[in-house]
């Protein structure tokens, strides 16, 4: 196509009649890709990369509030590069608050219908903002997803809270089969002093069977009898051991913990149903040790618009709690100086002497939240949901394969395992039981 450029430049061929070929040709592929440059600014790429690019820029800044498939907090985005200019776009996505503020038709109606929920702006380059719209771009032209069906995927965040799960269910077993035996018993007995009762009255048996219709079971007796006494003592004293020992087990253990919060934040609401992402408020969790308990400014980029449920009017009272905490009036949309933190009730708490890192967790091991701390998606209230003692964290140690993909740092390792075993490497054989790895 260039070629052809260089030879079918009509109009600027005088031009060239007195310069060698060579320099024509140079010209005109110089001018002929300044054209697709520059045809190319306005268009949105579809390079893989620029999408993959563009993916994660828009996984970690916008969705919080949009999907491309649905209505979340903003509008979804599918048809977004359709129905808007990429200059419109551009200035919407860097700074919105100014577009509507210019006065762009198409920028007040979009705030108008979404209640003026405010967009915060986005200091990103011409290139990201184009990566961004190449991976919305590519997603429109994929489709709407299928509806999902339900997997063996859906069942493997049971992750290791699963032991206290299976004794409450080996327990419930055991209760319904004991008073199903009793039952049977009761049945049986029943059935069998009827029988006696019509035997005796038929005529004709023989001796044996007289025998056996007048043999009697005294249950009176058999519940005297030391058989009976040595077995309701034995499975007595199962009971209590049981229970004594399960005790002893979990002294200091606040699994289940579920204290009130000063203010009734729910993660069904905000995790679950809006699918705010874990991190956009626990902000640690992915680069050092805490995972962090948000500050109300993070609450603020959403509440300082949301004042209440479901459009209500007026100042919801949990919401007027954020309001005081950073002393922020709502009719005036000012600060005060007078702020007192927000005092979150901490639910998870090791000793001192136990050191733990979510970066570790999370980011280099690709644990999800779920795993340890059960599925807050959709807890109300946050409790505890895995027992946090060393048990605890040494058996998935002992369980767990090291995530070594696209970690240069583990190839050696790697390779000197396998050389030993077979057996995929577990976080054991890195040393994840060694006391001083958890202890200071
Ligand atoms: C805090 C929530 C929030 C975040 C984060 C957010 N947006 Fe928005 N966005 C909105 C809302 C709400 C609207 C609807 C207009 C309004 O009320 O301002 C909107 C509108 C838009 C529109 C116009 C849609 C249309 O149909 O015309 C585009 C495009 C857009 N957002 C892109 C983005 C991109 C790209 C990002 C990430 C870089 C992003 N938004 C992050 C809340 C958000
Ligand atoms: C909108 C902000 C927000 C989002 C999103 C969010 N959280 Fe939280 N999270 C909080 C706040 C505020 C608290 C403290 C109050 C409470 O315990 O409910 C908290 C507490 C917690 C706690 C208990 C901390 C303690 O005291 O030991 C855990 C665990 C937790 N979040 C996990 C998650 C996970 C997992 C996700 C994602 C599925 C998530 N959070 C998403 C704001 C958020
Ligand atoms: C990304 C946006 C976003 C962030 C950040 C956010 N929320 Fe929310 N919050 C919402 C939405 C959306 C609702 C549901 C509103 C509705 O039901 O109409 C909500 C509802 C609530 C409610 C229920 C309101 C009521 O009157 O009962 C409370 C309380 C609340 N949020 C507290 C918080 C706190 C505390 C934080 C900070 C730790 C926070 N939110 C951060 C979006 C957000
Ligand atoms: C391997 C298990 C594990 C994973 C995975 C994990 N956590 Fe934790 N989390 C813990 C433990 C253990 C604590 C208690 C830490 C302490 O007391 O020092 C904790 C504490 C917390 C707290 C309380 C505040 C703090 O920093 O101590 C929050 C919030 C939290 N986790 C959120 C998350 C989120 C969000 C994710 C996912 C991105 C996550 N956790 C993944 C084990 C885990
Ligand atoms: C759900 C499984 C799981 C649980 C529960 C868990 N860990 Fe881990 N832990 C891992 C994995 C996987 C790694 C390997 C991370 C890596 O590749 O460096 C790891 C690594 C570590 C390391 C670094 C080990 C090393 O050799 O560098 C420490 C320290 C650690 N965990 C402490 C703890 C503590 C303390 C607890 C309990 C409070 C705990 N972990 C609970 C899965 C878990
Ligand atoms: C994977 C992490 C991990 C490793 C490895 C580990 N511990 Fe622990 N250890 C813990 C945690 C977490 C606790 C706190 C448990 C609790 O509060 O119930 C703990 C508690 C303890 C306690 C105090 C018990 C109590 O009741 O207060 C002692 C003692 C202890 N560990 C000794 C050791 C020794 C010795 C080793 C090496 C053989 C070791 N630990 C290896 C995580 C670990």
């Amino acid at each position: 196509m260039l070629l052809l450029y260089a030879f079918d430049l009509k109009p600027s061929e005088y031009m060239f009649k007195t310069t060698p070929n060579l320099t024509r040709i140079f010209l005109s592929l110089a001018l002929g890709v300044f054209t697709m440059l520059s045809a190319k600014a306005q268009e949105i790429p579809t390079d893989q990369s620029v999408i993959a690019a563009g993916e994660a820029t828009f996984k970690t800044n916008c969705t919080t509030c949009h999907r491309i498939w649905e209505v979340r907090i903003g509008p979804a985005l599918n048809g977004v590069t359709e129905r808007q200019s990429v200059g419109w776009l551009k200035s919407w996505i860097k700074n919105s608050q100014a577009l509507i503020a210019s006065g762009d038709p198409a920028a007040v109606a979009i705030f108008k219908e979404y209640n003026q929920t405010v967009m915060q702006a986005f200091p990103f380059s011409d290139q990201q903002v184009m990566e961004v719209l190449a991976y919305i771009k590519s997603e429109t032209v994929k489709g709407p997803p299928a509806p999902p069906t339900p997997g063996p995927g859906q069942s493997s965040a049971s992750g290791s809270g699963g032991d206290t799960i299976s004794s409450s269910y080996l327990m419930a077993v055991i209760i319904i089969l004991v008073v199903v035996l009793a039952l049977a018993v009761v049945v049986l007995i029943i059935a069998a002093k009827t029988l006696v009762k019509h035997l005796k009255d038929v005529k004709g048996l023989d001796e044996a069977e007289q025998e056996v219709v007048s043999q009697q079971f005294d249950v009176g007796a058999f519940l005297k009898s030391n058989n009976f006494v040595g077995l309701v003592v034995f499975v007595f004293t199962i009971i209590v051991l049981k229970t004594l020992i399960d005790g002893a087990f979990t002294i200091g253990v606040q699994q289940g913990y579920q204290p009130t919060q000063p203010i009734a934040f729910s993660h069904e609401i905000h995790a679950g149903q809006y699918e705010i992402d874990c991190q956009y408020c626990h902000t640690g969790v992915n680069k050092s040790k805490s995972a962090n308990i948000p500050s109300p400014n993070i609450c603020m980029n959403c509440h300082s618009q949301i004042k209440n449920v479901g459009g209500q009017e007026g100042v919801s009272e949990e919401i007027a709690k954020i309001y005081a905490a950073i002393d922020y009036d709502p009719t005036t949309q000012t600060y005060g100086t007078d702020t007192k933190p927000i005092e979150w009730v901490r639910i998870h708490n090791l000793p001192d002497l136990a050191y733990f890192n979510h970066s570790q967790h999370v980011n280099v091991a690709d644990l999800e939240c779920e795993t340890c701390h059960g599925p807050v998606k959709e807890m109300e209230v946050v409790y505890q949901y895995s027992t946090l003692t060393m048990g605890w964290c040494i058996n998935c140690h002992r369980e767990t394969d090291v995530n070594t993909k696209g970690n240069e740092y583990y190839d050696k390792l790697v390779k000197l395992h396998s050389e030993q075993s077979k057996e995929p490497m577990k976080v054991e054989d890195i040393g994840g039981l060694e006391c001083a790895k958890c202890h200071y």
